[in-house]
């Protein structure tokens, strides 16, 4: 039987790694592709078409985009990673996704990012509470998502950079509120090989409509998520896994005259109301 002394001797090729970690995710990662082969009775001409299938994501990867981060998605990887890491208590994290932008600008609380771009205004607030429901006073939120076309600015030239996203810093009892739009689905980029393996394992390429939010707080650990309005095509189908309990908002129709008199829009406008709960740091 070679075949389980080739893992052994593979596994333990690893144990001298400098770094205790590398050694044991390395001789993980062995041990269950090793796992993989067998089950599968893995092919030369399959195993030959998953390195052209490598060899091709290499190619078309650059700076601007990554095919390796695109194939962790589908696969359910990033979904997984996000979950194995998920703090106790707070809430349910999700993709980060590959349009956040270092560079938002610090927007007052209350913004308005929608100006007079077409879209279906929508007012997002609520609060930032720690596990106990307690307000935590100024931790800072970055938002982002993308425009009624569909498109985030990088995607669209037509965009200001700074097109529907901000930092803002919530007031001392938690709060924080911007007005936007209704976000929209959007497809993963489908012209490289894993939009062709997408294409062939009959796969939908479309992710739900949703906005994306870090909160950030001295002494908590930092939330990296996704909202979901409830109404969304994909909710069930999302081609990168993302979609947790507790991240679906309805969008509801709200005529609260003060918040349309204060961004100067017509009733009625879509409220989302969320709160968003940290953890603190070990
Ligand atoms: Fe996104």
């Amino acid at each position: 039987m070679p075949q389980p002394s080739v893992t052994e001797a593979a596994m333990r090729s690893f144990s001298q790694a400098s770094d205790p970690r590398l050694g044991q995710v390395m001789a993980l990662l062995v041990k269950h592709l090793h796992a993989f082969v067998a089950e599968s009775r893995l092919t030369k001409e399959e195993w030959l078409r998953g390195l052209e299938f490598l060899t091709q994501s290499a190619a078309i990867t650059d700076t601007e985009r990554n095919e390796f981060s695109l194939l962790s998605d589908i696969l359910g990887i990033s979904s997984m990673v996000d979950v194995v890491s998920q703090p106790e208590g707070g809430t349910a994290s999700s993709v980060l996704g590959p349009f956040h932008n270092h560079d938002s600008v610090l927007r007052p609380n209350g913004v308005d990012l929608s100006g007079d771009q077409p879209g279906q205004k929508t007012w997002l607030h609520g609060r930032v509470l720690d596990g106990q429901g307690r307000p935590i006073a100024h931790a800072e939120i970055d938002f982002w998502q993308n425009a009624d076309n569909g498109l985030y600015p990088a995607q669209d030239p037509a965009q200001d950079p700074q097109n529907l996203r901000c930092k803002i810093r919530c007031d001392a009892d938690g709060s924080y509120n911007l007005l936007t739009l209704r976000p929209h689905p959007y497809t993963v980029p489908t012209d490289g090989p894993v939009g062709a393996l997408l294409a062939a394992s009959g796969r939908n390429v479309w992710r739900p409509a949703h906005f994306h939010v870090i909160v950030s707080a001295p002494g908590y650990v930092g939330l990296v998520t996704e909202l979901f309005p409830a109404d969304s095509a994909y909710l069930d189908n999302d081609t990168v896994f993302g979609v947790r309990d507790g991240l679906i908002v309805p969008l509801q129709p709200s005529h609260n005259p003060k918040v349309a008199a204060r961004f100067g829009i017509p009733t009625p406008f879509l409220e989302v109301n969320f709160d968003f709960h940290l953890v603190p740091q070990a």
